[in-house]
């Protein structure tokens, strides 16, 4: 029988990561590779990633992290995901597929990561503006997400929310909501 791809499954936003051990060159290499692989119109390839997994770059991730992400203080490699719209299809009807065709490459990037044993959580509570000028990005960028990426540790350090979340099921609106056979269904 077929199933639902083991990764997928596996995959949860979780926060307990082990700050002392370092995640391989190598792996951290194979995670860009699937995100590179993935579909985007007329293969503009509009995604980037700035890989902090050591040194200036890393710090300058982690210093604009948003208090609620203390926890992701502690993972050895922070991956930055960015893109600019002029880099992708800009079609009618407002598709502009820039963030839609880096959003896939981003999800073949934390697939690939969940595969090799890692936590790969992405984040949007950053501050994007002075993270931006941090890094010397113009108007233009628009800076996605930062990806705290680590091997599962202690969870000594959670907050009472976070340890909660950590052993949660996961929750979703009911799937009639999300896909139909018949209508759009919207709010
Ligand atoms: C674009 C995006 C931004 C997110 N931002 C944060 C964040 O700043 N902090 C955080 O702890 N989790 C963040 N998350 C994780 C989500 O809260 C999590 O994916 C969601 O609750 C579903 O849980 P699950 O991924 O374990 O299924 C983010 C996820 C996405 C996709």
């Amino acid at each position: 029988m077929s199933e639902i791809i083991e990764e997928v499954t596996h995959r949860r936003a979780r926060r307990a990561i082990d700050e002392s051990k370092p995640v391989p060159g190598e792996t951290l290499d194979r995670m860009i590779e699937a995100a590179h692989m993935a579909a985007s119109c007329s293969n503009k390839q509009p995604w980037r990633f700035l890989i902090g997994d050591e040194g200036e770059v890393r710090e300058t991730l982690c210093e604009h992290l948003l208090g609620g992400n203390y926890w992701a203080k502690k993972a050895p490699v922070l991956i930055a995901v960015a893109t600019r719209e002029r880099d992708d299809c800009q079609l009618n009807a407002n598709r502009n597929y820039a963030l839609f065709d880096t959003g896939m490459a981003t999800a073949h990037l934390i697939l690939q990561g969940t595969k090799e044993g890692l936590y790969v959580h992405p984040m949007a509570g950053f501050d994007a503006p002075a993270l931006k000028e941090a890094l010397g990005l113009d108007d233009e960028v628009i800076l996605v997400t930062v990806i705290a990426v680590g091997y599962p540790g202690s969870e000594e350090h959670l907050n009472e929310k976070h340890l909660e979340s950590e052993h949660s099921e996961r929750s979703r609106m009911p799937i009639e909501k999300v896909a139909s056979r018949s209508a759009f269904q919207f709010d």
